[in-house]
């Protein structure tokens, strides 16, 4: 039988099951896009339609296998070295000689960074490289990159550190060079960076447990969710912030362009897509008793 299109009572009620599962909010438009990538699912499954698809992901057993599968299917994973210059040269140039200010304050080597929403790496690898070219004494630190994402096929991609050209075309070439080995099919990441970035699976409509990250990137996902979906987001992204850490969120930031979000916002805004949390709680030092 062809599969055509879902309808739009299918649409409504898949784009209900994305919603649950990850947060993202799937206007109508877009119902050609979902058709297109779950009928590759149907397809695999040899299922005899969408309908039955739906009957799958509504079935709590069969579901838990699909899910990865699934998930993988409904996102959106653009990315590349060196999204947004001007990010990364804050990153070098402002952020890194702070933290390290900072550590050194407070004796402590370790500098903890999270890709979150990290797509196949790239984001995570590009903080991996400046590290390894602009933190000074390199070997003295304890650095720690974690990168995560809801999506197991880009993670699993990830991990093998192999790229596109599409994804190093904005890569300078004296990194190029000294960070990755050409293979015929594939730009790879060298071992020592690889070693650098950890992988793991995390919805951010959850908490990440034990974090005490010095910076966190939340770029080009926000724009996926809805209001409600994004205030839980920001809430469980600033909890994971250490007291003076930095959020750095996309290209068009999205915190500012909405005036709920402004409203619900904890952390400082620090310039161009990037916030802070306070160093200390303003709450307690406001009830602190004085002398
Ligand atoms: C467009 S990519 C952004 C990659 C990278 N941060 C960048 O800016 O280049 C968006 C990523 O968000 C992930 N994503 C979407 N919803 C998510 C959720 N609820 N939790 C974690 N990751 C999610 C997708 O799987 C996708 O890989």
């Amino acid at each position: 039988m062809e599969l055509v299109k879902l309808t739009p009572l299918e649409f409504r009620k898949i784009a209900k099951v994305v919603y649950e599962k990850t947060g993202i909010h799937l206007p109508e438009t877009k119902l050609t896009l979902l058709s297109n990538r779950l009928r590759k699912r149907v397809r695999a499954l040899k299922l005899e339609n969408f309908k039955a698809y739906y009957n799958l992901l509504k079935d709590s057993k069969r579901c838990e296998e699909e899910l990865p599968h699934f998930l993988s299917a409904v996102t959106t994973n653009e990315t590349y070295f060196f999204r947004n210059e001007a990010l990364w040269k804050f990153f070098r140039e402002t952020w890194l000689p702070e933290v390290v200010a900072r550590k050194k304050k407070n004796r402590s080597v370790s500098i903890r960074v999270w890709s979150a929403a990290s797509s196949s790496g790239e984001e995570a690898f590009t903080a991996a490289i400046c590290l390894r070219e602009s933190l000074p004494d390199f070997s003295r630190w304890d650095v720690q990159i974690i990168a995560s994402d809801i999506s197991q096929d880009v993670l699993d991609r990830a991990r093998l550190g192999r790229f596109t050209e599409y994804s190093v075309a904005r890569l300078p070439k004296k990194y190029m060079t000294k960070w990755f080995d050409r293979e015929e099919d594939a730009y790879v990441i060298k071992r020592e960076l690889c070693k650098m970035v950890s992988f793991r699976f995390h919805n951010l409509r959850d908490p990440f447990p034990n974090a005490n990250f010095d910076l966190v990137f939340l770029r080009n996902v926000l724009m996926y969710f809805d209001t409600t979906m994004k205030v839980r987001v920001l809430t469980n992204v600033s909890n994971a912030l250490v007291p003076g850490g930095r959020l750095v969120v996309g290209d068009v930031d999205p915190i500012r362009n909405c005036p709920t979000l402004s409203a619900a916002m904890t952390l400082e805004y620090r310039g161009p897509n990037v916030y802070q949390k306070p160093a200390f709680d303003r709450t307690l030092a406001a009830t602190a008793p004085k002398g």
